[in-house]
């Protein structure tokens, strides 16, 4: 049986990844590792812990004695890392903590796994490996830096990192290269856009935006709102990934998107739009509204939910400009597309948050409310 280490499962794209490999494969064994951050929540994947398909260790991936422990007792097939401090914003307060997680927590892992494949060496002293296994990086089209007006990120396209955050996930990436180039550890890479859907964390633009909304809050736009970023449904990442590690070719990257470029107002615009459309056709959903005027018709008004809400604000230092991803070799090479198109996503994410206030409400902690505070000043 196939048995995969997935890091940073408790997280928005690795719980995402868990629930889709355990509908997609009942010969699969998951071994969740999360040190359950601010960002990583337990209770997203609780319904898929058991003792027999889904297991969860609470860890630390810079945990040394953890990992080699893990191999020893799991000899993984395959080791999905998701696990990293994913936040830009995060990442100009306070870069170290990227350094550690995303950098040395890789360089970890990929120590653990070498430990437990490598079989012998061959008559170049280069190590051999176990013919079955695979270290996967989850990696993100931030290494390649910022866009102008025209033109997509091919895997070719220079590393140019600008933030502490893509500095630290670039580095990431080459110590991956480094491992395969070095001990020709069998690994691949996929660089992908910017996910949408649910389970995600509301620092981020599309769940903050449908949160504040909630809240009767303004909504806080970077800069004048016109930097573009390129949205893919996370489910369609996560059955990228699942392609990338059976039949990627290892040494491989593969860059993942969908080419759903948006400019970053017209998201915002499109969320109050879904928004008031969702509430209109399901006064239901209205009880989740924190602003409970009444309307004349009796109702909780959704009347204010309007552009109007829209706050300019402050931009992000070293703000990138544009991300475009060209999915060509995913595309070709293993026949990968997008199934859902962001008019689709856009509405199931919306409903899904409004459906499931409850799991917003439980990852909400004090550390949330600081951070929202020093951010954006109240
Ligand atoms: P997330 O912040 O929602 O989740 C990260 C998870 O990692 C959390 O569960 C957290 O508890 C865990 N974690 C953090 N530090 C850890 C540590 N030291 N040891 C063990 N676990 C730790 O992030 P996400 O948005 O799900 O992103 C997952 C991966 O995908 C990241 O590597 C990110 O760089 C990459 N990525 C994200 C996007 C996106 O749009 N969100 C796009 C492309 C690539
Ligand atoms: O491109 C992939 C990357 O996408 C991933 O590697 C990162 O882990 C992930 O967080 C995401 O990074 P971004 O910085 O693009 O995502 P974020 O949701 O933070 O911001 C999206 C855009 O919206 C960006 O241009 C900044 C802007 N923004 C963001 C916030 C939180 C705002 O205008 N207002 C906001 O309040």
């Amino acid at each position: 049986m196939k048995t995969y280490l997935v890091t940073g499962g408790a997280g928005f794209i690795g719980a995402n990844f868990v629930k889709y490999m355990l509908k997609t494969y009942s010969d699969i064994r998951i071994v969740v590792l999360d040190a359950l951050t601010y960002a990583g929540n337990l209770a997203t994947i609780e319904t898929d812990i058991d003792s027999e398909r889904c297991l969860f260790v609470k860890g630390d991936i810079c945990d040394r004695v953890l990992s080699e422990q893990l191999f020893a007792a799991y000899h993984f097939t395959y080791v999905v890392n998701f696990a990293a401090e994913s936040h830009v914003d995060r990442s100009i307060e306070n870069p170290q903590l990227f350094l550690i997680t995303n950098i040395l927590g890789t360089q970890n892992l990929l120590d653990a796994a070498r430990k437990d494949w490598v079989t012998g060496k061959d008559d170049k002293g280069y190590p051999t490996w176990r013919a079955d296994v695979r270290f996967h990086q989850v990696s993100t089209d931030e290494v390649y830096g910022s866009l102008g007006e025209t033109g997509y990120f091919t895997e070719t396209t220079p590393l140019d990192p600008r933030s502490p955050y893509s500095a630290s996930k670039t580095s990431a990436d080459l110590f991956v290269k480094a491992y395969h180039e070095t001990y020709k550890m069998p690994v691949t890479v996929s660089r992908c856009s910017n996910n949408y859907g649910p389970f995600h964390f509301p620092e981020k633009l599309i769940p903050l935006i449908i949160k504040n909304i909630i809240e009767g809050r303004p909504l806080p736009v970077y800069g004048d709102g016109s930097n573009v970023r390129d949205w893919l449904y996370v489910e369609d990442h996560c059955k990228a990934i699942d392609m990338v590690i059976n039949h990627g070719r290892t040494g491989e990257v593969y860059n993942i998107g969908g080419h759903n470029e948006r400019r970053n107002i017209h998201i915002v615009k499109t969320v109050i739009r879904t928004m008031r459309e969702l509430l209109a056709e399901n006064p239901e959903y209205r009880k989740q509204l924190k602003k409970k005027e009444i309307g004349s018709d009796g109702q909780i008004s959704i009347d204010w939910i309007n552009d109007g809400l829209i706050t300019f604000v402050t931009d992000r230092l070293g703000h990138d400009r544009r991300y475009a991803i060209d999915p060509a070799k995913i595309n070709n090479e293993l026949g990968w597309k997008p199934e859902t198109d962001f008019e689709t996503g856009i509405v199931k994410t919306v409903r899904w948050y409004l459906e499931n206030q409850a799991w917003v409400e439980q990852i909400i902690t004090g550390d949330y409310l600081n951070y929202y505070e020093q951010m954006y000043g109240g």
